[in-house]
């Protein structure tokens, strides 16, 4: 059985020194792409500063190096008698393998599976954990709709409330294991916030929803690239039942993701797709599933995605993700310094410079008096920062973040169901990678206070359908950039 390196301690809190200047810039030089320049509005270019990284990441140069040498001996994979069919299935078993381990997964009992994302995981684990209409999943209000809606067909979702700053209720989520008691088959959780960077203190959720007798799923869709994740073994009662990640937000956007679970549950029933590969046996009228993982990965799988987020998994190792998460914790600090000084910046969430190590580097904002959809597009028109606004998936998450009341929001909604987009309340959100500089930090503050200012040189005007702004006479020949 695998030792968890901190079985004392509840907390994921990282250890780590941040980086000095030459660890950097090594780790800037696994990135690919930081070097390009984009347009901005006054007919210059300027080097592109990526804060959207909890949206998708760049990818490492590892990733392309190892999928540069496996193209050359990529092939079918499992049954084919070839020797590049051999090679090919046995990176696919390996991804499978360095991938688990990555998470601290004990893969005699737990099963990985290959699927394209978190949200295709999660619907997978939702059609494959045996649930009823009346059984109830208790989900947190600060999920992502990919840890949501895939539950509602499937059992009775109950959310555990948040606090007024966006955090966690963990009383309301003791209430619930109380008020529903046995008919609590799952709680499943984020790691970590895509909108306003909380980290869930994951083991301790574990420790109380296995003390009730329930399984935790960890959606790692954001908290993976950020901090060392350990599922620990299936004997200490902080361990971690299910976790979901996606490849392309961990530096290797090659469309493949992973559920983790025990293989004793995906062993029985039928998968939720069907078809090639998921047999052991097939007559005209019976079949005999195959065994996990491949009972679940229907059709001929994403070889190259998965060895692809394998690479990144040994690139993220290598870097050490106490480092990792000891540089985003300086920025993020840094960032809420500077962020907290600008007269008209309203930040949500925790924006205490002194706690960015319990959370991630996900900060979400806004300027008074101006739409969100406008600050995002003079980040990009005027100072090439790319940044993400609105509602990030996650809409009553920053109803409530931005405390918005019910009619209100009611109206909003009817809103853009009739097609108008233009005054949906929303945020925006920067968030950081492992690769960003304290120097584009500087840069955003230094943009920020002049939009803040009023300081717009632009003459913007707003597409009422879609709520984005576009600068009138700002119209960059994309082609220029890449075309197919
Ligand atoms: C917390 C969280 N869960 C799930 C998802 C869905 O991930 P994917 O789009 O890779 O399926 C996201 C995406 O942003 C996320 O942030």
């Amino acid at each position: 059985m695998r030792e968890s390196p901190d079985r004392q301690g509840l907390s994921n809190r990282p250890r780590g020194q941040a980086l000095d200047k030459s660890a950097l810039s090594e780790m800037r030089q696994r990135v690919v792409g930081l070097d390009v320049k984009a347009p901005v509005l006054d007919g210059s270019r300027r080097p592109y500063v990526n804060f959207d990284n909890a949206a998708t990441t760049p990818a490492f140069w590892d990733v392309i190096e190892t999928l540069d040498l496996f193209l050359s001996w990529y092939a079918s994979i499992h049954r084919g008698a070839g020797f590049k069919s051999q090679i090919t299935t046995q990176a696919y078993d390996d991804a499978r393998e360095i991938i688990g381990h990555f998470f601290g997964a004990d893969l005699t009992s737990q099963v990985v599976i290959f699927g394209k994302n978190s949200t295709e995981a999660i619907n997978i684990a939702a059609r494959r954990i045996p649930l009823a209409s009346d059984d109830v999943v208790l989900l947190s209000l600060m999920e992502h709709h990919s840890n949501d809606l895939p539950w509602r067909p499937q059992a009775t979702v109950v959310h555990v409330e948040v606090t007024p700053n966006g955090q966690l209720d963990q009383d309301d989520l003791r209430r619930k294991f109380a008020q529903y008691g046995r008919r609590v088959k799952l709680l499943a959780i984020t790691g970590a916030s895509n909108v306003s960077g909380y980290v869930n203190p994951i083991h301790e959720l574990a420790e109380l929803s296995h003390s009730h007798g329930v399984p935790i799923l960890v959606d790692a869709a954001q908290l993976a690239p950020h901090r060392a994740i350990e599922m620990r073994p299936a004997d200490d009662p902080g361990h971690i039942d299910y976790l979901v990640a996606s490849g392309h937000k961990m530096y290797a956007p090659f469309g493949s993701g992973v559920l983790i679970g025990p293989r004793a549950v995906f062993a029985e029933g039928a998968p939720h797709f069907s078809g090639g590969g998921t047999v052991e046996i097939v007559t005209e009228d019976d079949v005999h599933w195959a065994a996990p993982p491949e009972r679940d990965e229907a059709g001929t799988p994403n070889v190259v995605g998965a060895v692809a987020m394998a690479a990144a998994c040994r690139a993220l190792q290598e870097i050490g993700m106490d480092r990792l998460a000891a540089h985003e914790i300086e920025l993020t600090r840094h960032a809420l310094t500077g962020l907290c000084q600008i007269e008209g910046v309203e930040l949500y969430g925790d924006d205490d410079p002194e706690q960015a190590g319990e959370r991630l580097g996900v900060i979400p904002f806004n300027i008074k008096g101006l739409s969100h959809y406008l600050v995002a597009a003079v980040l990009n028109t005027e100072y090439a920062i790319g940044v993400r606004n609105g509602c990030f998936c996650a809409h009553p998450y920053v109803l409530r973040l931005l405390d918005i009341p019910d009619p209100v929001a009611w109206s909003w909604r009817k809103q853009v169901i009739g097609g108008v987009r233009a005054h949906l309340p929303g945020l925006v959100r920067i968030s950081f990678g492992c690769y960003n500089t304290l120097e584009e930090v500087d840069w955003l503050i230094h943009a920020l206070r002049r939009i803040a200012r009023g300081e717009i040189a632009g003459d913007y005007e707003q597409d009422q359908a879609m709520g984005t702004f576009q600068e009138r006479t700002f119209r960059p020949e994309l082609d220029q950039y890449f075309k197919l």
